[in-house]
Parts: structure tokens; C-alpha cells; sequence
């Protein structure tokens, strides 16, 4: 199905240390979003790739695309983002048009994500889930807690079974009508949602996950740079 990718990249990346906003910062030499709609157009279902990009670099980030080389079938647009994510993606769902049946939703922060991942989120959807999340089990045991200052100790409130929990990824796929109504539904209280699947879930849709890839991560801190920048060398060697 034709289908559209939102990448909200509009965050400033603060966990990453002081620099550009975190979309711009270069890995190997490539900003990390030229390296996400790379990864979205790899897809031959992925017609249009809207790019959401912080309001006072949306001209520099129109510039930093305008000369990237993409398959013929895919479209770049750029719009300036919000406050939230929640916001950023819902500014970016307002420029993919009625006639595109699948959307995706991918962070900027998840440039390796590998094609393979892509495709089987919008097989998912192709095959008839409204929503699907690409997701991993997890390596630490989780914990959750009633969050204090800054280096205070923190009570512990419960531990969830690790075996039924999963770290989601993105592409986040979408039916476009249903994540239409979620972000016309759901409002973006406080830091908004994380995660655009939430808010489909708060309709009463049903959401499924699929196997993500490790390569999926998200480069939020400086570490993740280091190993992002790993990948792409082993993937060239
Ligand atoms: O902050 P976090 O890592 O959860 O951000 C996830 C994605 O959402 C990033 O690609 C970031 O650029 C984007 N974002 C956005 N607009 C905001 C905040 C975050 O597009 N206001």
C-alpha cells in the first residue's frame, strides 16, 4: 500500500550534551536524519517522507534535504514541528493527504533502523491492524518507582513481570484514518505522548507488536553515538 512516513525531528536532544538539535548532529559525517529518510525511502511502499523539523532550522533542514538523492516514487516535504512530539507528529499528519492509506510514524533519533523492520510494520497494517509497534523484550529487569530528586534514594512501588514487557521501537505503522482520530481525540496533556500507538490505545483500538531490531535503537545519549557510529562502519567493512 502507498504509504507516507512522519519523522518528527524537531526535538533538541538535551540528553545528548549541548550542540544542534539532535536531528542535525552528524553520525560519520551524515546528519542522523538524512540517515532516517534514507532509511524510510528504502522501502518501496513509501511514497512521501514528511519531515518535522525544528521551526527556526525548518529552512536549513529544507536546504540540508533538498539535494539528497531518493528513489523517483518518494516525495520530501518539511514542516516546522511543535512543543511536544505529540505536536511535532500531528503537524506532520496534516501534510499527508487523504489518499495515502498507511502512515508511519519514525524518530529522527532511529537513523539505522534497517529495511526489513520497515517493511514487515507495514505488512502488519497492510494486513489489517489499525495500529503496529516494532518492539524488543528487554536486557534489564524494570522497576517502577515513585520518582525523587536528583540523586535521592527512590521507593520502590512494583516490579512487572520482564517476560511481558517490551521496549517499543519505530516505524510506529498506522491505518491514516485511526491516527487521524487518535491525535484529534487524545489531547497532549503535559509532555504529550511518547509514543503515537498510546493514543490509538486510548481510543479502544487494538494494537499489536511485531520483532523490532536491535539496530532500531534511539541515539539519545552520548554513548549511543559511539555504537551508531560502530554500526555504520561494520555495515561498510
Ligand atoms: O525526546 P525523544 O527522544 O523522545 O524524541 C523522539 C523524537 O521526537 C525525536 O526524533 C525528536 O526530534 C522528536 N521531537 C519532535 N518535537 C518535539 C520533541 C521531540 O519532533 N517537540
Amino acid at each position: 500500500p502507498r504509504t507516507a512516513a512522519v519523522i518528527p525531528a524537531a526535538g533538541r536532544g538535551v540528553r545528548l550534551g549541548p550542540g544542534a538539535p539532535k536531528a542535525l548532529r552528524a553520525l560519520n559525517g551524515t546528519p542522523m536524519l538524512v540517515h532516517a529518510v534514507r532509511a524510510m525511502a528504502a522501502s518501496n511502499a513509501v511514497v512521501l517522507v514528511v519531515v518535522v523539523a525544528p521551526p527556526e532550522d525548518t529552512p536549513g533542514v529544507r536546504n540540508l534535504l533538498a539535494d539528497l538523492v531518493l528513489p523517483d516514487r518518494t516525495e520530501v516535504v518539511v514542516v516546522p514541528g511543535g512543543e511536544t512530539r505529540q505536536e511535532s507528529v500531528r503537524l506532520g499528519l496534516a501534510a499527508v493527504p487523504d489518499d495515502v492509506p498507511v502512515v508511519l510514524v519514525h524518530d529522527a533519533a532511529r537513523p539505522l533502523v534497517p529495511v526489513d523492520t520497515v517493511d514487515s510494520v507495514i505488512e502488519a497494517v497492510r494486513d489489517g491492524a489499525p495500529a503496529v509497534v516494532p518492539a524488543l523484550p528487554l536486557a534489564d529487569t524494570v522497576k517502577e518507582v515513585v520518582p525523587g530528586g536528583k540523586g535521592e534514594p527512590e521507593p520502590v512501588v512494583a516490579t512487572p513481570e520482564r517476560a511481558r514487557l517490551r521496549a517499543v521501537q519505530t516505524p510506529q505503522g498506522f491505518d491514516r484514518a485511526t491516527l487521524v482520530r487518535a491525535h484529534d481525540t487524545v489531547p497532549a496533556d503535559g509532555e504529550g505522548a511518547t509514543d503515537c500507538a498510546g493514543l490509538v490505545e486510548r481510543l479502544g483500538e487494538p494494537v499489536v507488536v511485531v520483532p523490532g531490531h536491535e539496530e532500531a535503537f534511539k541515539v539519545t545519549r552520548p554513548l549511543d553515538l559511539v555504537l551508531a557510529e560502530a554500526v555504520l562502519a561494520r555495515r561498510r567493512a
